[in-house]
């Protein structure tokens, strides 16, 4: 192995050795979106894996090869349980007996938008109890720059233990697109930087045994700050393309016209669409996580605070343009039926966490409408204190106004505007259909 100091040598060659034979015991804390992907690419390379989570559900799933992430089949996931490749378990003694350790806990923020290292150090704690030597630890969950070194690593120094001889930190980000049927896990390229350069090529080579590209970087807090970069770049130019909603909707222009005739352009444009509002576990929430940590070094981070007060304001100006689509067609909106046509966060997946949708439910019920939904993806949600079931489409015949919040692609477009008195679509769904009944973003 290059980078590895002969020092060093024993305990990398050691975990070097068991990596390339595929002998190597590999631990997934956190069997969610990102984890549970990640442990069956592992079992898929070979390996011998362990998916550790809280949750006993999750783990007694896991062994009956039950899949509950959309982008991983039971018929994926399955084999690998019955050939002894994966198992997962709620009992953090297993970790005594692995050598590589991969965090994908939550990364959420507080109501005050600061970050909650709460799973992070509860994760970490478990791992530093039964930490042994020549253990590579990566930290995968979406975290402010500093994070591994400054909270992780003294946790494991603890032990007595030398980073980058007795033991290998790295940081390395989760770039998955849940739903995308073109990237997945295994060929989203990894970036990885560690602690010292001997924990870079142990994480390099660590990903380079199962997945197809991996980019070692020089530190994990360029690690920390790529996913950020990648992140805050897209809800900042998401933010942008709503603003353009906004002062388009306010001139009465298309601006979905706009942004595809500017994507012709074949250099220096990127398309970005406008919606109702951000959502999922990423971008509404990790921008904020540099946010708060440039606030600390005494930079306020603009760009991040304008393009989130301008994605918040998405969800009231959908609610406003629903009121005066109905006030337009002579109805207030107060006893209206409104009908909201997908609440998952973004089409095809079932992942509700931040989703727009329930921002436009609660203001649509705050001005006394009553509202309905549907979503292939959804059955039922809990709101409020409420519990709202999944209708079929044609429920949306009977609404007074239908809104499109999800463009999911089951949905039949066209017989939703035959059969609904009025549209409003947030999502350019409805694409070159020409009605009266349609009012777009
Ligand atoms: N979902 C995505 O699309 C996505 C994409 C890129 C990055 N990320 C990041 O990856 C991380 C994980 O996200 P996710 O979507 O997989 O979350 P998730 O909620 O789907 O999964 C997290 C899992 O961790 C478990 N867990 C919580 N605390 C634990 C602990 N102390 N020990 C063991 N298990 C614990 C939970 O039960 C849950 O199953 C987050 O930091 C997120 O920002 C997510």
């Amino acid at each position: 192995m290059s980078g590895v100091q002969t020092a060093t040598a024993t305990a990398a060659q050691i975990l070097a050795e068991k990596i390339q034979s595929r002998r190597a015991r590999v631990g997934i804390v956190g069997l969610g979106y990102v984890g549970l992907p990640l442990a069956v690419e592992f079992a898929k390379a070979g390996f011998s894996v362990t998916g550790i989570d809280v949750s006993e559900q999750k783990s007694r799933r896991v062994n009956a090869g039950d899949s509950y992430v959309g982008d991983i089949s039971s018929a994926t996931l399955g084999p690998l349980v019955d050939a002894g490749k994966l198992r997962a378990t709620s009992d953090f003694d297993d970790m005594c007996e692995l050598d590589t350790i991969n965090i994908c806990v939550p990364t959420p923020l507080r109501k005050t938008k600061d970050p909650d290292m709460s799973f992070i150090v509860s994760a970490c704690q478990e791992i530093a109890s039964r930490f042994h030597a020549g253990m590579l630890i990566i930290l995968e969950s979406t975290t402010y720059p500093g994070t591994t070194d400054e909270l992780v690593l003294p946790m494991l120094t603890k032990t007595g233990l030398e980073v980058g001889r007795d033991f290998f930190l790295c940081f390395s980000p989760e770039r998955v697109d849940p739903g995308n049927p073109s990237f997945q896990t295994v060929n989203i390229p990894k970036v990885v930087g560690g602690c010292t350069p001997a924990c870079t090529e142990m994480g390099r080579l660590f990903y380079s045994q199962a997945l197809e590209r991996v980019v070692p970087v020089s530190s994990t807090q360029v690690a920390e700050m790529v996913k950020l970069l990648e992140n805050t770049f897209r809800m900042i130019n998401i933010g942008l393309a709503n603003e353009m909603a906004l002062m388009c909707g306010r001139m009465g222009i298309n601006v979905w016209e706009v942004i595809d005739a500017a994507a012709t352009k074949p250099f220096g444009f990127m398309p970005f669409y406008p919606g109702p509002g951000l959502g999922g576990h990423c971008i509404p929430i990790d921008p904020f996580y540099l946010s708060w940590k440039t606030r600390q070094a005494g930079i306020e981070a603009r760009f991040i605070e304008l393009a989130g007060y301008i994605n918040g304001q998405m969800p009231h100006f959908v609610v406003d343009k629903v009121q005066n689509a109905l006030n337009d067609a002579g109805k207030p909106v107060k006893g209206s039926r409104i009908h909201v046509m997908g609440v998952a966060y973004k089409r095809d997946i079932d992942d509700m966490r931040e989703s727009p949708a329930l921002d436009v439910i609660l203001l649509l019920r705050q001005r006394g409408a009553l509202v309905t939904y549907s979503d292939p993806y959804v059955p039922r949600m809990r709101l409020d204190g409420l519990e709202l079931v999944a209708c079929p489409e044609e429920a949306a015949g009977a609404a007074d106004c239908v809104i499109i919040v999800t463009n999911h692609s089951a949905f039949d477009y066209r017989a939703l505007v035959d059969r609904s008195p009025l549209v409003v679509d947030t999502r350019n769904s409805l694409r070159g259909m020409v009605s009266e009944k349609i009012v777009r973003l």
